[in-house]
């Protein structure tokens, strides 16, 4: 795949001008779908991109990463930056999936300011819930994804937008922040893409070692393994979560495990319907992330 050449089908751009141009040659009702990544594609993005254009003729896929939300000792400046595999990837699903009848647009600007301009200041915060289970050790991490998806919002105006539920607080702070500022977007999570040995697929997991990879799957199997435990009321809600934390404190590289009401993000109290158990695990430096979702068990 040449990245110069513009095929009939697809097209990738690296300003906003050219999806002005292109929009502008679309009829002004055509609904436009987004799905925004920051590249290193895998089979989870892939499976979004596939669902966006299962129900959409013009799809936008974003590939951006944004400085915005990663800390100052992150890793921003090594983060998978793989745009020629990335085109590859998605233009065979295109092709050999949808071979005609859909258009898609890939933006992968080269500067930030295709998406901020220059002195650009403001920025969005869905408030307390970017404080909590990720955002303890990633304070900015959440109003850096809000105040990128909504200029993403802004440029594109899509009428769906797909997200991966592997990042289930992210998915869920977006969902708030459409819901607050009354954003006529509709959204949709899509479910966590896993390896063979189950390992949530993520960009992160090309940093791993093998030995580092063998020992990532404990995220998984913890959380698996807690979430077989029957939770029909408060009181076993919390003692799951006792059980989390007794976890936690028996090894240091995790960052923390927690079950939450999956309706409001906090600890469930007795009307919970659904659960979920989420974690983050440290190796070495590349921090892994994983839940799973749990439906009230019925009391005995
Ligand atoms: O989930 C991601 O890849 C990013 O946080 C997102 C939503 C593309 C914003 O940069």
């Amino acid at each position: 795949v040449s990245l110069e050449s513009n095929q009939s089908q697809w097209q990738l751009a690296k300003n906003k001008g050219e999806w002005q141009k292109f929009r502008e040659q679309l009829p002004a009702s055509t609904p436009v779908a987004l799905v925004p990544t920051m590249g290193n594609l895998h089979a989870g993005h892939l499976s979004l991109l596939d669902r966006a254009l299962s129900e959409h003729s013009v799809v936008v896929l974003t590939i951006f990463v944004n400085q915005l939300q990663f800390g100052p000792h992150e890793d921003f400046a090594n983060y998978p930056r793989t745009l020629e595999l990335d085109c590859q990837k998605l233009t065979h699903l295109l092709e050999t999936r949808y071979p005609q009848d859909k258009r898609l647009f890939i933006f992968a600007p080269t500067s930030p300011h295709e998406v901020f301009p220059e002195g650009h200041s403001s920025s969005i915060s869905v408030g307390p819930l970017t404080q909590i289970l990720c955002g303890i050790k990633r304070p900015i991490h959440f109003d850096g994804v809000t105040t990128v998806v909504y200029a993403l919002f802004a440029l594109f105006k899509p009428a769906k937008a797909y997200f991966g539920l592997k990042d289930f607080q992210q998915f869920f702070i977006i969902k708030k922040m459409v819901r607050d500022l009354s954003l006529p977007i509709e959204l949709e999570g899509g479910e966590i893409v896993r390896d063979h040995d189950g390992l949530a697929l993520s960009s992160r997991n090309a940093y791993l070692s093998s030995e580092d990879r063998l020992e990532a799957l404990t995220l998984m199997k913890t959380l698996r393994q807690l979430a077989a435990i029957p939770c029909a009321d408060e009181s076993d809600a919390k003692n799951l979560q006792w059980q989390m934390q007794e976890i936690v404190k028996s090894n240091d590289k995790w960052e923390y495990l927690e079950v939450v009401d999956a309706q409001t993000l906090l600890a469930p109290n007795s009307s919970f319907q659904e659960l979920v158990l989420l974690g983050a695990y440290r190796l070495g430096k590349t921090r892994l992330i994983d839940n799973i979702t749990i439906k009230r068990s019925k009391a005995c």
